[in-house]
């Protein structure tokens, strides 16, 4: 069983039972040739402290030596690895050297047999190159091997291969049909030749296609990514783990590798690692030594880079910054580069994933940030639920500091002096109405001064689309004494905007959907502030305190009374997460929600978003927020599903 611990978007930490206790992803698993040591699993376990590894169970199956003893002592043992050991099957040696003759039954239960942890099915490697008939037929091969070996896996975890070479729809169709099998883990196949070629685009599409397909409960590999370089992308794309023989295979070569990429020994002109395989050794002494030595402490080397991006990439995850982290790597190489852009093609489906808010400023690194999901989910909230004021007029600042009401402020007090004026400020992010200053991303983002012709460019497209939506009779944009001037000789209203409360409408509709505000605020609302900060803390309606608003991200936690307000508004689905019946009292005295008790969610629910936790006659049982999305929820077997903050007792 797979248990998601922590996410940003569709990356994720989890934990994965197996038969050899539970390994935290994202892992790493370091290939072992077990007729080639390069560097011992007892080394990688002790010294490195890799939790698990991958090996060949064709090559030990084929060898006289290694097959009666893997039989009589078990894999572990044989290996002296006390972690998790994962098997492959043979596939990529019998599609690469054409070796092979074996059958899947043989394979799958020679892997239960040795005592492997994860085996794997004899998959068909799907090639590049192959036609989409050819691909297609393989897959159906791999299909039904899929479905045999689901049967004899007895007590190992089970890795169904996904292939179907570069054809999206192959590949999604494939991991359709794997997400019905009882397998425990997803490689995504066939993807070596792509990594080899630096066609990492191609490889966001295949990952993408494949993790549409996928349940989401389970685990990916992606096999043969062993490279630093590609970790903090492939996680970013939903994958879990990794394996690498690369980190020997370069060794032999005597190319280092590092997250910003590979560096030949014969190019190097120092050594400027601190890893424990290099400190203690200068470039002169790596050159002269006898080439076994050499490989053997440029392999350690590799693997210590490769734990250390891991360790990186992992940290990311939990403190908010993969974005951040992925496209700084993805400079790392042109076709890398390439791939970054190709993310942007898959926005929409990565918006499903995309946090509420993270803990960490969103930075600006290249036009390429502008394709990250967050965007796109701004844009779209704003053109569907922002509600305009009804002003006379408008003014639009530039991007300026943030909050932008409290830089602008003696802009606007000017400015209201004498007319009726609402304010907009022509942001990266968006057409930003001045309300929603504080919300995340908002005042949580960081772009250069000056903005680079990409952010020009969509500042511009922003605004005329808000330009073909607002309904003022006048816009203008911030010019100084000019533009009071203006205003002056064209206004006839009195100011009518108050800032408070059109941000409390604003968040409301933005976070909740369009028409949260009227329902939630009808009434006589009054807003407590933050004495030090003068910041809005509470919504009052009625006398209820209905909201309180995050100091941090600027969106709101529900109140009791504000759930039974937006509950009237907005019928079941919308809003809510419905548990079973077991499940209510443990979430009435406040305990979360997991996923095994999950009836019914709204498909629009956001990681991290508010949500109203309700039983099956609708009504409310606590409020919290949601941890993954509805199909995570229905796929996911353990795991919380919504992080309750307050029971509602009858
Ligand atoms: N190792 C690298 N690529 C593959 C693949 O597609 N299938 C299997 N079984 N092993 C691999
Ligand atoms: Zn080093």
């Amino acid at each position: 069983m797979f248990e998601l611990i922590r996410r940003d978007g569709l990356a994720r930490t989890g934990k994965l039972d197996t038969p050899h206790g539970p390994l935290e992803t994202p892992a790493l698993l370091p290939v072992v040739n077990p007729r080639l040591v390069t560097v011992p699993p007892r080394e990688l376990y002790d010294t490195f402290g890799f939790r698990a590894i991958i090996t060949n169970s064709y090559i030990i199956r084929n060898d006289p030596q290694l097959n009666p003893r893997a039989k009589a002592e078990g894999l572990h043992a044989m290996l002296d690895f006390p972690g998790v050991i994962m098997t492959d099957s043979g596939t990529f040696q019998s599609h690469m050297y054409g070796e092979v003759e074996v059958r899947n039954e043989d394979i799958v239960n020679f892997q239960r047999d040795i005592g492997s942890d994860i085996g794997t099915v004899l998959d068909i490697f799907t090639e590049p190159e192959w036609s989409k008939e050819r691909t297609a037929q393989a897959v159906d091969v791999t299909m039904d091997r899929t479905v045999e070996a689901a049967g004899l896996k007895g007590g190992m975890l089970l890795a169904g291969v996904v292939q179907g070479s570069i054809y999206e729809d192959l590949r999604e169709d494939c991991a359709r049909r794997l997400a019905l099998v009882d397998v425990d883990v997803h490689p995504i196949g066939g993807v070596v030749p792509l990594m080899e070629q630096y066609r990492f685009a191609e490889l966001v599409d295949v990952i993408v296609a494949s993790k549409k397909g996928l349940d989401p409960s389970r685990p990916v590999h992606l096999f043969g990514a062993g490279h630093p370089m590609l970790f903090a992308l492939a996680a970013l794309l939903g994958c879990d783990m990794f394996d690498s023989a690369s980190y020997a295979k370069f060794a032999r070569d005597d190319r280092f590798m590092f997250p910003e990429g590979t560096a030949s020994l014969s190019d190097m002109k120092g050594i400027h690692c601190h890893c424990p395989a290099c400190q203690s050794h200068t470039h002169q002494e790596i050159v002269a030594m006898k080439p076994a030595e050499r490989t053997a402490l440029i392999a350690r080397h590799n693997l210590w880079a490769s734990l250390e991006e891991v360790q990186r990439v992992r940290r990311a995850i939990l403190e908010g910054d993969l974005w951040e982290l992925v496209e700084r790597r993805c400079r790392a190489h042109p076709s890398l580069l390439s791939a970054l852009r190709r993310v942007g093609k898959h926005q929409e489906y990565l918006e499903r994933f995309e946090p509420l808010s993270r803990d960490n400023s969103l930075l600006y690194t290249g036009p390429e940030t502008l394709e990250r999901p967050v965007f796109l989910r701004y844009e779209k909230r704003f053109l569907e639920r922002y509600k305009y004021p009804d002003t006379e007029v408008m003014v639009a600042f530039e991007e300026a500091g943030k909050p932008y009401a409290r830089h602008y402020a003696r802009q606007m007090a000017e400015v209201l002096e004498s007319c009726d004026s609402h304010f907009f400020v022509a942001s990266p992010i968006g057409a930003v109405p001045i309300e929603l200053d504080e919300m995340y991303p908002v005042a949580q983002s960081l772009f250069p001064d000056p903005p680079d012709e990409e952010t020009k460019e969509r500042i511009r497209e922003q605004m005329e689309h808000m330009s073909h939506e607002q309904t003022y009779s006048l816009g203008v944009a911030w010019d100084g004494q000019a533009t009071i001037d203006t205003l002056n000789m064209m206004c006839s209203k009195p100011p009518s905007f108050d800032i408070d409360l059109a941000r409390v409408r604003a968040v409301s509709d933005y976070q909740f959907g369009k028409g949260a505000a009227e329902v939630l605020l009808n009434g006589r609302v009054e807003l407590k502030k933050s004495e030090t900060t003068g910041k809005i803390r509470n919504v009052l309606v009625d006398g209820e305190h209905i909201l309180s608003m995050r100091a941090n991200d600027g969106f709101f936690t529900l109140r009791p009374p504000g759930a039974v307000r937006l509950k009237s508004g907005f019928a079941a689905p919308r809003l809510r997460v419905t548990v079973k019946d077991d499940s209510v009292p443990f979430n009435r005295e406040g305990k979360n929600v997991f996923c095994t008790f999950v009836r019914e969610c709204d498909p629009e629910v956001r990681p991290m978003d508010e949500v109203m936790v309700v039983n099956e006659k609708d009504e409310l049982v606590a409020l919290g927020r949601a941890i993954l999305t509805r199909e995570e929820m229905f796929s996911f077997r353990t795991g919380i599903a919504v992080k309750v903050r307050e029971g509602i007792k009858l």
